[in-house]
């Protein structure tokens, strides 16, 4: 028996020093020393070994199942720590690599646009007010002189969420919800999105505008043409042309529409000036005293200008952008050239 014992020993260590694998490794352990397994059965002949033998037999069969439990313990270790390197290998970090460039981002060539010409207003005096996007039936048509079924709401059909709700289609809202909430004198831009119905290379479905408004005593259509010509003068230089048309808006009067002349060609005509030598960029006008009595201002003792600027074409002809939806089409070689 104590053949039998040591040859076990013997095998064992020998095949435990081979095995690579952990699962293999705990199933050999359950086949030599589990409950079932072969130390037991050798052990099961101990009480045929003479009774002067038996105790010397069953010491060195302890010995052996420790030395072989400890045999396989120390392997199980080993074969842990061998995955776990091989792991780490798999996962390190090269540090000799050269390193990834974290891209700078830069704001859009249109906020640029818009941070400027509110720096060139604020220069003349105007102060910063803002607006909802998602607007009322009453400010963006109502109260701008233009009730249900006016023949001028069918130049900005926009989206609507319901009857009364909708994406405004020009900043003049902003008119009337800074005349409700502050007296004359009323001097502010009001920057911001405006979205309509409309799609083309000098026209984009969502796109920008600057409104202008100034109201106190004595505002009179000369005011309006000097803040103009100052801002053309400030914004392009001296070189460009200013060109007032009359035109009509519900909510001025008299009204005009604004343009300048065409960078890209120079004036001569081309693509997106529509052969004129123009480009249009903005309505303006006189508000028209109907406005007044929405807000509760006396149109006897007060009078102003409004102005609405399209962002868009004011950097079009500042940066010679022939296409309007380069603007939106997010291609970054476009974009990073400004
Ligand atoms: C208006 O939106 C008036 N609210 C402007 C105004 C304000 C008049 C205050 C009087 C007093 P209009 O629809 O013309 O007007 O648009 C004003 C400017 O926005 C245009 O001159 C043009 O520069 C720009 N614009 C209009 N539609 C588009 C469009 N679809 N895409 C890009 N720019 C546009």
């Amino acid at each position: 028996m104590k053949e039998q014992l040591n040859s076990l020993r013997a095998s064992t260590i020998k095949l435990v020093a081979e095995i690579v694998d952990p699962k293999a490794l705990n199933e050999t352990r359950t086949k030599i020393l589990g409950r079932k397994g072969e130390l037991t059965a050798i052990l099961r002949g101990l009480k045929d070994v003479p009774i002067e033998e038996r105790s010397a037999v069953g010491q060195l069969a302890n010995e052996i199942k420790t030395e072989l439990e400890t045999e396989f313990d120390r392997k199980e270790t080993r074969l842990r720590e061998d995955l776990e390197r091989a792991q780490l290998a798999l996962e390190s970090i090269d540090v000799t690599l050269p390193g990834r460039r974290t891209l700078l981002g830069r704001s859009h060539i249109l906020n640029r646009v818009t941070q400027e010409l509110v720096e060139v207003f604020s220069g003349l005096g105007f102060q910063l007010a803002e607006g909802p996007e998602v607007e009322i039936d009453y400010y963006n048509f109502e109260a701008l002189n233009m009730p249900k079924n006016h023949p001028a709401r069918d130049m900005q059909d926009t989206f609507y969420f319901s009857e009364n709700v909708l994406l405004r289609t020009h900043t003049s809202p902003v008119q009337i919800r800074t005349m409700e909430k502050r007296q004359p004198p009323v001097r502010v831009i009001c920057p911001g999105k405006v979205y309509r119905r409309d799609a083309d290379v000098t026209h984009s479905p969502m796109f920008m505008q600057i409104e202008g408004l100034w109201v106190d005593k004595r505002v009179s259509f000369s005011d309006l043409k000097g803040v103009l010509t100052a801002f053309t003068r400030d914004y392009f230089g001296e070189k460009l042309g200013l060109r007032f048309r009359p035109s009509f808006f519900p909510f001025t009067e008299p009204s005009a529409e604004v343009d300048i002349q065409c960078v890209i060609c120079g004036g001569s005509g081309c693509r997106t000036c529509s052969f004129t030598g123009w480009l249009e960029i903005l309505g303006a006008g006189m508000v028209d005293p109907a406005l007044y009595k929405f807000v509760n201002y006396d149109p006897e003792i007060y009078s102003g200008f409004a102005f609405g600027l399209g962002i868009e074409r004011v950097a079009m002809l500042k940066y010679g952008i022939p296409d309007i939806r380069l603007f939106y089409e997010n291609d970054i070689r476009f974009l990073s050239q400004f």
